[in-house]
Formats: structure tokens, sequence, C-alpha cells
């Protein structure tokens, strides 16, 4: 008997119970002009401690998937459980709270504040939250996304890919558990973008971090973005249509070919 040993490191650790589960998760978009079905009956568990890429042509419902699983929008139907706790079953607040505990989020555009520092910005959830910032802890974020020394710029002062690592930083500070990024490299360079995504990764991989066990769901149309992650999960017309593990970018790329409709 020969056994196939996968080269990736990160596969030899065997995955944890589930971060995030998706139970036939079914969300009906109403407007004057009708009515969307942004998903339709969507199962998936993301298992913690890994790093999924979702992948769809354009309107097959990945922001709202991610919407949905960070518990920024409800489903009309099915149910979303994350850490084993039923968002169906918590009021605003309780939910509000559990999002700032457990989860981080990255966009496209940075969001940040041109006129606060990169260190101000990451401290900023923590203050919205009545909390003082520890300096250290904010300065470790900085550092760990590799903007040490780069406390003190303003946004307008950094790179696209820099503003988007305090973007990163910010969403550490608060420790989460799942840290959500749609289309994070969207709007950077190829090299820019090689950076976020080694960084994602190594969130991860890394052993332990800041004491929290890491899981990364990441929204994205590029194949090469979506081979930094473990599985790929593909979205068509608001209903998985297939995942794959550990793939290359080429592979990636030839399933999203398929589900792209002809131009
Ligand atoms: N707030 C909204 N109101 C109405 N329709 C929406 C809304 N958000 C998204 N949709 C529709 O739901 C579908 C899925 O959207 P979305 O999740 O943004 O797709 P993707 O991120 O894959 O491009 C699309 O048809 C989109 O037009
Ligand atoms: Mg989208």
């Amino acid at each position: 008997m020969t056994a196939t040993i996968p080269a990736a490191v990160h596969a030899a650790r065997p995955p944890g119970p589930p971060a995030v589960v998706l139970d036939d998760v079914t969300r009906t978009y109403r407007s004057r002009s009708g009515k969307v079905d942004a998903l339709r009956g969507v199962s998936h568990a993301f298992a913690s401690k890994t790093f999924t890429a979702i992948m769809g042509p354009s309107g097959s419902g990945k922001s709202t998937l991610m919407q949905i699983a960070a518990g920024l929008d409800r489903p009309t139907r099915g149910r979303v459980r994350v850490a084993g706790t039923d968002l169906a079953g918590l009021n605003r607040t309780t939910l509000t709270r559990l999002r700032r505990e457990m989860m981080g989020f990255v966009f496209q555009q940075y969001n940040l504040l041109d006129a606060l520092t990169a260190y101000d910005n990451v401290a900023l959830p923590a203050r919205l939250a009545g909390r003082r910032p520890d300096r250290a802890e904010v300065i470790a974020a900085l550092d760990q996304v590799g903007l040490h020394g780069l406390a003190r710029r303003r946004p307008p002062e950094l790179s696209g890919g820099q503003q988007q690592r305090v973007a990163i930083a910010r969403a550490l500070h608060a420790r989460p558990a799942v840290l959500f990024a749609d289309e994070p490299t969207g709007a950077l360079d190829r090299h820019a973008g090689r950076d976020v995504l080694e960084l994602l990764r190594n969130l991860v991989d890394a052993p332990v971090t800041h004491g929290v066990a890491q899981t990364v769901v990441m929204v994205t149309h590029d194949p090469l973005a979506a081979s930094y992650a473990d599985s790929v999960l593909f979205l068509a017309d608001g209903r998985v249509v297939g995942q794959m593990e550990r793939s290359d970018p080429a592979r990636i790329g030839a399933r999203m070919a398929e589900l792209e409709p002809v131009r």
C-alpha cells in the first residue's frame, strides 16, 4: 500500500470542529422590482483553523453567503451556527456582541479613516466599544501584519497593500475566531495582493494566533488568490456547486470558467 502524502504542511493537521455551520440557508431579497433568491438551500461547515475561499460568478451569492455566515444579515430560511451557537436565537445586542468578540471583517475597500493614524485606526473598534485599547496589543497587531514602525502614518501616507494590512490588523486586534474577507485583494496589485494572501495563510498556519483558533473565510474571483486556501467552495446561482481541496490556480480557473455564463 502506498499513500500519497500531500505536500502542504497544513494538510497534516486534522481540522477541528466547525467554526461556522450553514444549514439549508436561503436568502430572498424582496424589492419593488420583484424577488431575488440570492442563496437557495446552502449547507456548509467551515472547519475551524482552515482557510476557505468562496468563488463563483458575479451575482452567484458570494457576498450574501459571507454576510449571513458572519451574522451581518439573517437568512430567510435555514440556520447559522457560530461556534455551536444558533444565531437565530440571539437578540440584536447579543448578536452584535458575538460578532464583535468572535469575528473580524476585511473588505475590498479598506474602510480606514484618513484622518487617523494606523495606530488609531486599529484602536478605534475597541474605543467605540467603550474599552481602552492596550497599547502593546495594538502595536503587536501592526507588527503581525508587517507594519512595524508605521503606526504613526495615516492611510494617505501608506500604499494600498499597507492600508489593507492596517485593516487586517484592526480586525485581528479584536482577536476574532473567524476572519471574513470579501475580495480583500480586489484593489491591490499582484505583489501587494500576494503579501495579503500570505498573511491570511499564515494566520491559519500559525500554531496559535493571540491565543485563539484562527479561521479564514475569503470571497474572491481570483483563482490565484483562492489557491492559498485549504478549500475552495464554488457557488453558482445561489447554490453550492462544488468544492476543491488544496488546489492550484489552473484547476480552480478551469472550474470557474465552467461556471461563468458564456459571453
Ligand atoms: N440588498 C439587495 N437587494 C436586492 N438584491 C440583492 C441585494 N444584495 C444582493 N442582491 C442580489 O442577490 C444576488 C447575489 O448577490 P451577491 O451575494 O452580492 O453576489 P456576489 O457577491 O456573488 O456577486 C444578486 O442577484 C444580487 O443582485
Ligand atoms: Mg460580492
